[in-house]
């Protein structure tokens, strides 16, 4: 049992979190979620605050969640895109943030290709700055969402083993994860090629595996994950065709997880490569869950950092 009170301006990453910080945030998520489920879908809290969504590399769920997610608090909410803004006329980051800030902007939802871009946006502002993404570096409301969702599912998080499958390297949806679960105290296997999965994440305090029946024997969570091509300087794998039969988890494979098993993917999802397309449809697959939980994990990081002020009573 810990009392914790939240000290961060920004999120940039799981790695400059306590396991009790983490746990505020599932717990604040947890009363957001029930605002979700009433007629109106909306509170105040954060009522007069601008928040920015600059997406300068695609998105989808994340773009989508973090604008609803400030839109259920009350917030104003202007989006920009790369595509859309004076980026692509050779507007500098830093100044575009400025620029931004100058508007009276109180946070700023950063997704960028390059890692360390929201790091170097909140040494600079004053304004917060969230991480949705950058590079291969952190995806930390991901990892929070994931970890929201094996707490629903499975009550707690403290000695899960979870494994994570594909490509681990060019991912910072599983680097983000890694550092939340291992600090929650789940046991991490790690598996796909060993181009993708090097033996160096051991020392993250994680078992490294290239025999995929290893790695999925005995989980309770098994979270795939895309191959990031538009990360990879090369190919790091013969064919997508081999990817599957060695490392996808097929209906054979499938067969062999405990029944129990929770089926996780952080989307986008290429159905028939790192995953078949009907388990990822199964009742076992919490897909679409984690989504639905990703808007009460993100309505909690943007009051959290905005000031809002709760403290909590936290046990995983
Ligand atoms: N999981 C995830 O980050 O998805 P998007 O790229 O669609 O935001």
């Amino acid at each position: 049992m810990s009392t914790t009170t939240w000290i961060h301006k920004d999120l940039i990453g799981i790695n400059e979190l306590s396991a009790a910080e983490i746990l505020m945030v599932l717990d604040t998520a947890r009363a957001f979620k029930e605002v979700g489920k009433r007629p109106v879908k909306k509170v105040p809290s954060l009522r007069g605050k601008t928040m920015v969504n600059l997406f300068v590399e695609p998105s989808t769920r994340t773009r989508s969640s973090f604008e609803l997610a400030a839109k259920r608090l009350s917030a104003d909410v202007l989006n920009i895109d790369k595509t859309s803004s004076s980026i692509v006329k050779g507007e500098s980051l830093k100044d575009t943030a400025l620029n931004l800030q100058a508007l009276n902007t109180d946070i700023i939802v950063i997704r960028h290709s390059a890692a360390g871009a929201p790091l170097f946006l909140a040494q600079r502002l004053q304004a917060s700055v969230v991480n949705a993404g950058d590079g291969a570096h952190e995806h930390p409301t991901q990892a929070l969402l994931d970890a929201f969702t094996i707490r629903e599912t499975k009550g707690r998080i403290e000695g899960l083993n979870v494994t994570i499958l594909g490509d681990i390297m060019y991912s910072r949806v599983a680097r983000s994860n890694i550092l939340l679960l291992t600090k929650l105290g789940a046991h991490v296997t790690l598996s796909g090629p060993s181009t993708l999965v090097p033996r160096v994440f051991e020392q993250f305090g994680c078992r490294v595996t290239h025999n995929m029946d290893e790695a999925i024997a005995g989980a309770d969570v098994i979270n795939l994950l895309r191959i990031q091509h538009e990360r990879q300087r090369k190919t790091m794998f013969p064919g997508l065709g081999e990817y599957t039969a060695m490392f996808g988890l097929t209906k054979a494979r499938f067969a062999q997880t405990k029944p129990d098993a929770m089926i996780m993917h952080p989307g986008p999802i290429n159905r028939g490569v790192e995953i078949d397309s009907e388990i990822a449809d199964c009742e076992r697959s919490v897909i679409l869950q984690q989504v639905t939980n990703g808007l009460a994990v993100r309505m909690a990081v943007l009051f959290l950092c905005a000031g809002g002020k709760l403290s909590t009573d936290s046990s995983s």
